[in-house]
């Protein structure tokens, strides 16, 4: 495989930061542009102090900034964005922007300079369903009414998969996208409404965890390892331009199953209560019933499937949670950065055009 120079936007946040391992570990040179307002310094020192990877801090919505770094690289991988239900519920309008300006100055940089670009989406741009069919990558969306702050995040990454289509079709640029389903695993952390960092920690310590509605929501867990082989698998197969693919674990748990499993996996005595999602969230909430990716096309493309098991997940968000309380109790000094591990890159990749 080629060695190549990757532009990771969002690289120190929880999927980037893994992205950024496999991809140091596949050889390849790696800039991160973050502006850390999610993201951490913890996630990525040990890759910045190898002197493996370039961080730049600063923002997407930069756009000098932007053009530069893609002109420096061969393949940025657009994963910066507002993330979490908490944060998009609280703050809509930040959510929005950061989402709608930051992937218009990516997609259009990428495409100024001949780059490839895959832009991270989202399963919530599905919006709500209440089929048990599984959703394949052209099926309908049902949002609802754009006054409920919870559509923000759906309707602005929408907005970023028809700019990416539209820069395709338009100006024949190589936009790829990656509608991502719930991913989970070590570096996630539970500050903006995340359900299994926070469900472990509370069982790690003996609190109740709290399962809002009455837990008959039911979501799909994929590990961040099998994301990491998506994206880059998207991000190299030549077939994959002007495309959009699920990636996501097929096997649905509901809420409650996933507090009960946590519970049994940390081996806690914790509880479970319930709350309304009227306590839980500020006005603008509204829950889904099912989300399960058909991920038939990434699978006939590049053979990809999820190689590990919810539990196989579950397991190292524990073992990394364990050892995050135990550092925040002063128990811990630092963690082994080497969660990393070698991300199986399932195809062999064409390098993408130079720009003339
Ligand atoms: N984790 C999931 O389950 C999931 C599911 C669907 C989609 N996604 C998408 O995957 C991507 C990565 O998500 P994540 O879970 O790693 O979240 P994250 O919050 O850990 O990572 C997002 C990163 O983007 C950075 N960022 C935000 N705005 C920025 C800006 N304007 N300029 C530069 N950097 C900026 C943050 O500091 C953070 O490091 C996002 O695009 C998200 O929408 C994630």
């Amino acid at each position: 495989m080629p060695r190549m120079r990757y532009l990771i936007t969002g690289g120190a946040g929880f999927l980037g930061s893994h992205v950024a391992d496999a991809l140091v570990a596949g050889d390849h040179e790696v800039t991160i542009l973050d502006d850390f307002s999610t993201g951490k310094h913890d996630n990525v020192e040990h890759l910045i102090a190898s002197g493996a990877v370039d961080l730049v801090e600063g923002s997407v919505t930069d756009a000098t900034l932007v053009d530069d770094l893609m002109a420096d690289c061969d393949c940025c991988l657009h994963l910066a964005s507002a993330v979490g239900v908490k944060l998009v519920v609280a703050r809509p309008l930040e959510t929005l922007r950061r989402i709608v300006q930051g992937t218009d100055v990516v997609i259009s940089a990428a495409s100024r300079n001949d780059k490839r670009v895959v832009f991270a989406s989202t399963s919530e741009v599905y919006g709500k369903s209440s089929s048990e069919e599984a959703l394949h990558e052209d099926s309908d969306r049902v949002l609802g009414s754009a006054f409920k702050s919870r559509w923000s995040y759906a309707i602005a990454k929408s907005y970023g998969e028809a700019i990416a289509h539209g820069y395709h079709r338009e100006h024949g640029a190589d936009t790829r996208v990656v509608r991502l389903f719930n991913t989970i695993g070590p570096r996630q952390r539970d500050t903006y409404g995340m359900v299994v960092p926070r469900f472990v920690r509370r069982a790690i310590v003996g609190d109740d965890l709290s399962v809002y509605g009455d837990g008959s929501q039911s979501r799909c867990f994929l590990h961040v390892r099998d994301a990491v082989a998506a994206i880059l698998a998207v991000s190299t197969h030549e077939g994959a331009t002007g495309r959009a693919f699920n990636v996501g674990n097929p096997q649905p748990i509901t809420i409650l199953g996933l507090a009960e499993r946590v519970i049994e996996r940390v081996g806690s005595s914790s509880g479970i209560t319930f709350v309304p999602y009227e306590e839980a969230y500020e006005d603008g909430f509204e829950e889904l019933g099912k989300r399960r990716p058909d991920t038939t096309a990434l699978h006939s493309l590049v053979g990809w499937r999820p190689m590990c098991t919810l539990d196989d997940a579950l397991d190292d968000v524990i073992d990394f949670q364990r050892a995050e309380l135990a550092m925040e109790a002063g128990q811990l000094e630092s963690r082994d950065p080497s969660s990393s591990w070698p991300t199986p890159i399932l195809v062999q990749p064409a390098a993408p055009a130079r720009a003339a």
